[in-house]
């Protein structure tokens, strides 16, 4: 087996692919266009927590969305993280008070990752966390909170519809989607990761159901890859989406 470079990511112009040939193999082999197997082959290369898009702790704009209101008021609330990785934010979820928090992953090298992590955190709530290996695209499920962060971006462009049509479908009716905007570099080029606007995000969200409201976030809320740390950072914002009907 040859050795897959993680790619450093100090830069925001770096990118989450692994080499030019493996890139090429990837669109040869991808199952669809949302389910890339480089995702897998970049975990089990050894991805350590932060590295590349590891953050190594729950990403700050999660914990700062959760700081400002109260997402889970009710006994049995379900919540998402699509495109979890190590589950980090899961555990962050779980604390703010969610029942049950589903953390879901493509790679499965990804989910015994979040599995690991759990375990080695000797927090009681971790048995609230569910770590399901699986396509987001192939999910089923009805959940009170969503929280996407880098996982639209880690999308190719092309299913950026369906991400929006599914991530409605699996919303409760006076569910929330929490979306963590980044990185918001509007010259940028390619990716993963791909760049997002908020506008972007309300285009996809709005004609599939979706109200969406754009939070700004200061700079102590940014969301932080590993390998960005003490880098130039592209830009962050929250987006809270809830379905239309819902008052
Ligand atoms: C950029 S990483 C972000 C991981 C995590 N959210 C974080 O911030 O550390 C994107 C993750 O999405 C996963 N992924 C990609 N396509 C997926 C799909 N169709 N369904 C579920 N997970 C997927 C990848 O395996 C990868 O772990």
């Amino acid at each position: 087996m040859h050795a897959l470079c993680i790619p450093p990511f100090r830069s925001f112009h770096a990118s989450w692919s692994l080499t030019p040939a493996a890139d090429a193999a990837r669109a040869a082999t991808m199952v669809h266009a949302g389910a890339s197997p480089s995702w897998e082959q970049m975990w089990a290369a050894g991805l350590q927590p932060g590295q590349a898009f590891d953050v190594g702790s729950a990403s700050a704009t999660l914990l700062g969305c959760l700081s400002r209101d109260s997402y889970a008021g009710r006994t049995g609330m379900r919540a998402l993280v699509p495109g979890c990785g190590r589950a980090y934010d899961a555990l962050a979820l779980v604390a703010h008070g969610f029942d049950e928090v589903v953390a879901l992953d493509l790679a499965p090298t990804a989910v015994q990752s979040a599995r690991a992590f759990l375990a080695a955190s000797e927090d009681a709530g971790a048995a609230r966390v569910t770590c399901v290996e699986g396509d987001f695209f192939e999910h089923a499920g009805t959940y009170d909170f969503i929280w996407d962060c880098t996982f639209l971006c880690a999308l190719d462009p092309s299913v950026r519809m369906r991400w929006a049509e599914r991530t409605r479908t699996l919303l409760a009716p006076d569910g929330v989607l929490a979306a963590c905007v980044f990185p918001i570099a509007p010259n940028k080029v390619g990716g993963p990761p791909f760049a997002l606007s908020p506008q972007l995000l309300k285009d996809l969200l709005e004609p599939a159901g979706l109200r969406c409201e754009v939070v700004e976030v200061d700079d102590s809320e940014r969301h932080v890859p590993g390998a960005m740390k003490g880098g130039n950072l592209p830009g962050t914002a929250l987006l809270l989406a809830r379905p239309a009907a819902a008052s």
